[in-house]
């Protein structure tokens, strides 16, 4: 008999608390209000879940093949992290930080993306000390309090790499190898489209020659490219507006700005992605809306048939100021990110989703019991076997036997471990071999060995 032990009321249930600082008004508690996720914010469902196991496995699989690391840094970090990194006067900085003061009265904020996170790691840690390059990996929500539209949300996933110390056009081809890899695991045809943004010096020649341009025809602007003059001028070129487009068309190409030093990096970027076989587009108006980018710069886009997709799957570039701009020793680097949400969304229009299967192993055995005491041994049983390496199945919801056993005959597993009353009392299971229907008792002690035999795994 099962002995329960007496109840010790906790002193402190049902007493008043003083109100907390910052706590919800008791009302607050009591209401019967239903909520919803914040806008732009969403749930992601068991029924999903094959997706994103397989999107995981694919990047992880691509980065021990290529020899990355994995790391995770905090979703919340100081705000002024990301405001040095990627600039005021980017859509990022200026309109899309999820800031706030913590009870500290720190200004703390949710990344908007990894990339600063990973070199304030990569600087706090020392990393230049270990054995160069330095290749991580990284998979998380990232934050931007955009307007959420089709594949544009407030929380969202990122898979990303990052090298760090490699300045060889070799390590920009690798990261565009591996997304492009990425999506053919998942059968998304796509291309990368590419440009070079040059050096500081280049750079900066080239930002005069677009305002010169631009300026000169202010008046047929839309609204933002005017606000783009003054604050970032390589901006105008990523402009969508219809008005600007032949103002964009006819704009000064930075291509012809680069020096021999950047154009050859570029070229030789270009030639690893013709050896790999790899399409991708020269499309000298990329600038990337982030502003630590130095030379290659690249994108990824499915390829539609339709002309070019709306929005990028994917993208990356060099950054070989970044580091040294943060605090650290001057170190080249180069990366990329993928969002996931738009590459699930992208995989399900390419791919007869229910043909995808989960990237785990089918439940290789059933238990199926009857009655409250065969469940609760059966539950013992299968806790027993979590290191057996057997996947198993079971339902304890479902009371009849013949419910059990139509569950196991529809997931196709092939063995069911049947446990009644009278087991429970005899210390026996039956196993039943799913397709024949053959039946044989044994020892509960034995189920594992026995079923490991019938697959083979003993
Ligand atoms: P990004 O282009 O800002 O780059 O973001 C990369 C990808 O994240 C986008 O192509 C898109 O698929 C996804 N993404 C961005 N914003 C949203 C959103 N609001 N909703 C859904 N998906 C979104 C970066 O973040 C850089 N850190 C990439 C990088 C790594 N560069 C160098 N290293």
């Amino acid at each position: 008999m099962v002995k329960i032990k007496k109840f010790v009321k906790d002193k402190n249930i049902g007493k008043e608390k003083k109100p907390v600082a910052g706590a919800l008004p008791a009302s607050a508690v009591k209401s019967k209000k239903a909520y919803n996720s914040l806008r732009g914010m969403h749930d992601i469902l068991p029924r999903e879940e094959k997706y994103w196991k397989t999107c995981f496995h694919s990047a992880e699989n691509l980065a021990e093949h290529f020899q990355f690391g994995r790391i995770e840094t905090p979703i919340l970090e100081e705000a002024g992290l990301f405001v040095r990194s990627i600039g005021r006067g980017t859509d990022v900085v200026d309109k899309e930080m999820y800031i706030f003061e913590d009870n500290d009265g720190d200004k703390v904020c949710l990344r908007p993306e990894a990339t600063a996170s990973v070199v304030r790691a990569f600087i706090n840690h020392g990393m230049f000390n270990y054995p160069q390059p330095v290749k991580v990996w990284y998979w998380g929500q990232m934050f931007r309090h955009d307007r959420p539209q089709a594949g544009r949300y407030r929380q969202f996933h990122q898979v990303g790499f990052e090298n760090f110390g490699d300045k060889d056009p070799a390590a920009d081809a690798e990261l565009i190898l591996i997304a492009y890899n990425i999506y053919k695991d998942l059968g998304v045809p796509v291309e990368i489209h590419i440009n070079s943004i040059g050096n500081l010096e280049e750079r900066g020649r080239y930002r005069a020659e677009l305002l010169n341009y631009y300026r000169g025809r202010r008046a047929y602007l839309c609204d933002d490219c005017k606000a783009r003059l003054s604050k970032n001028p390589l901006r105008l070129l990523d402009c969508k507006e219809t008005q600007c487009q032949p103002i964009k068309e006819e704009a000064p190409q930075i291509i012809d700005w680069l020096g021999e030093e950047s154009k050859k990096h570029f070229m030789r970027v270009l030639e690893y992605l013709d050896e790999l076989a790899i399409p991708y587009i020269l499309r000298s108006s990329l600038v990337r809306g982030l502003d630590y980018y130095t030379n290659t710069v690249f994108e990824v886009y499915p390829i539609t048939g339709e002309g070019t997709a709306q929005s990028a799957l994917g993208g990356g570039g060099r950054y070989d100021l970044l580091v040294e701009e943060m605090g650290g020793r001057p170190t080249p680097a180069v990366g990329m990110a993928l969002g996931i949400e738009r590459s699930i969304s992208v995989w399900k229009q390419y791919n007869d989703t229910n043909k995808i299967e989960m990237p785990v192993k089918r439940a290789e055995v059933f238990f199926a019991q009857l009655g409250e005491q065969a469940r609760s041994r059966t539950m013992k049983i299968i806790n027993d076997m979590r290191k057996s390496g057997l996947k198993v199945g079971f339902n304890f919801f479902k009371n009849s036997l013949k419910s059990q056993l139509e569950l196991a005959n529809n997931h196709k597993i092939p063995f069911a471990v049947i446990l009644g009353q009278k087991e429970v009392q005899d210390g026996t299971a039956i196993i039943r071999d799913m397709e024949s229907g053959v039946q044989e008792i044994v020892d509960q002690k034995k189920v594992e060995s026995v079923i490991k035999k019938k697959l083979n795994k003993a």
